[in-house]
This record gives C-alpha cells, structure tokens and sequence, in this order.
C-alpha cells in the first residue's frame, strides 16, 4: 500500500497529491510516469510524475479531475492508501545540452513540465516556459518556474494574465523575446499538445510532446496506448510518451482517447448520485 502523504486542490479541478512510492522516487527521472489504481479492481490511469523526494521515497503527481477514478483519487484524504503504483514507465525526456528550449505546459502539464525544466536547466539550457490556462487563477506553480526558468510568459483565454488568446500567440511571443529556440517541449492536454505542434511546424522548430493516450498495462503488452508516428505504429508507454509532434498522427490521437469517455463519465455521475442518496437516508 501507498500512503498519501499530502491531497490538495492547487487550483480549480486540478489536484496535487504526494505519496510514498520509494522505489519509484530512487528512479524516476523528467518524463516518465507511474500507472496507479485506486482500488483493487479498479481501472488502471498513468500519471506524469511532477516531482519527487528520494530521501523520503515520496513522488508528487498533478492530476485533473475528469472521470470516475480521477475523482476517487482527488478526494482521498492525507493518510489514506492507495494499493497500486508501478514505475517508474516509460522513457525519461531526452535531456542534453540544446541552447534555447521553449517548454511550453498547460492545465496538468504544468506540473509535469516543471522536472524537465529543471533537468534542462542543470544541463545548461537557456529555458524560455511559456505556460498556458483559460485563466489567470488556473495557474500554478509559477513562482517556482520563475525561479528556474531564463524567462516565464503567460497566456490566458480571458487575456487576464499575459498574453490574451491561445498557443496559437506562440509565434509573436517568440518574436517579441528576441530567442531563438532551438528545441520546443509540450507538456499538457492533447489539444494543446496538438496546438503547439501545429505553431512550431511552420517555424521548423523540433518539437517533443508528451503523449498521454489510454493505457492499460504500461509495459508494451496490451496495445492499448497504440499511436501513429511518422509511417510506424509505436506503443507510447514504452516507445515514448515522448515523441516528435510533427510526426503524430493527431486526429487518430484524439479519436482514440475520446473511446472511453461515456465508461468514465457516466459512473461518475452514477456514483455521485449514490453518495447523494446515503447523504439523504
Ligand atoms: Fe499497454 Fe502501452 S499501455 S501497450
């Protein structure tokens, strides 16, 4: 069993939690990620890791709240268990000396940006983030990418913090900071992930993302995390998760992950009404 150690809401609907997982803190490294269950027989979700502590033996993740496990998880309490983490899975961020990197992250990516920041950092990188939210108060984080980072810029839908509008702004923001990026990393939802593979293919600027499909056993075995790269057919927990965003076929992507949602939402709704009716009795 796992300990949870700390469970907080960081910003509306977005969830840190730190737990004790020792042998997955003595090993993991910028990009990878752990596959947990709730429950015994529960579903099987991989989560980016966002930091770690391997004196403690403790890893911290970021989540979203969107489904029936992901609340079960977001409402655990410090103190509570969890029976399964595995990892640390999948291949770390290549991290060498580039010159410029532009890490751009948004919503959860944020959190598991901010280790490939600091890995790119200590390699000697010049790191430009550039972190993205519908709004001002969805970011987190950000005092500590300001400390790490050569330059921090904001982007906002409602324009209330930074630059108003979506990734789509990257290129003027580019412009404007006099860089010349020589590498981009994108850490965040698909669509965002897509977005920015999409802006930076015009420039010519290699562009790395961290895939996040449905998967089941996070070893190579089930197929489930099947995506299309270039002409082949890779396995995104052992292939990647990262891979060169010019190459992903996107719009399978997102069809794919798009293939449970009815499974993951309709117990949420279900299980809320259950917990609802209890109150009530
Ligand atoms: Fe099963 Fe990748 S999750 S092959």
């Amino acid at each position: 069993m796992h300990k949870l150690v700390e469970s907080k809401m960081i910003v509306p609907n977005i969830f840190l939690l730190t737990l004790e997982a020792p042998a997955v803190a003595r090993e993991v490294k910028p990009g990878q990620f752990v596959i947990l269950r709730v429950e015994e027989d529960g579903e099987r979700i991989p989560l980016s890791v966002a930091d770690w502590d391997r004196v403690k033996g403790t890893i911290t993740i970021v989540l979203m709240n969107v489904g029936y496990t992901t609340d079960k998880l977001a409402s655990l309490k410090a103190g509570a268990s969890i029976p399964t983490v595995v990892g640390p899975l999948g291949n770390p961020t290549e991290i060498d000396k580039f010159g410029t990197v532009l890490c751009l992250g948004g919503c959860y990516g944020m959190g598991s940006l901010f280790p490939i920041v600091r890995g790119l950092k200590e390699k000697g990188n010049r790191v430009v983030a550039v972190l993205e939210a519908r709004s001002s108060y969805l970011f987190y984080w950000e005092k500590k990418f300001e400390e790490i980072s050569d330059r921090v810029f904001y982007i906002t839908r409602d324009g209330s913090r930074g630059y108003p509008g979506h990734v789509g702004r990257l290129p003027e923001i580019i412009k404007f900071s006099g860089e010349s990026v020589d590498r981009m990393i994108i850490n965040g939802c698909t669509f965002l992930l897509k977005r920015g593979s999409d802006v930076s293919r015009e420039s010519g600027i290699k562009t790395i993302v961290s895939l996040n499909p449905i998967m089941i056993d996070g070893t190579g075995m089930c197929g489930v995390c099947r995506v299309t790269v270039g002409s082949s057919t890779k396995f995104a927990c052992v292939d990647g998760p990262d891979f060169d965003g010019h190459q992903v076929d996107w719009k399978e992507l997102l069809q794919r992950r798009k293939m449970y949602l009815e499974e993951e939402i309709v117990p949420l709704r279900t299980s809320r009404c259950e917990e609802h009716k209890k109150e009530s009795r």
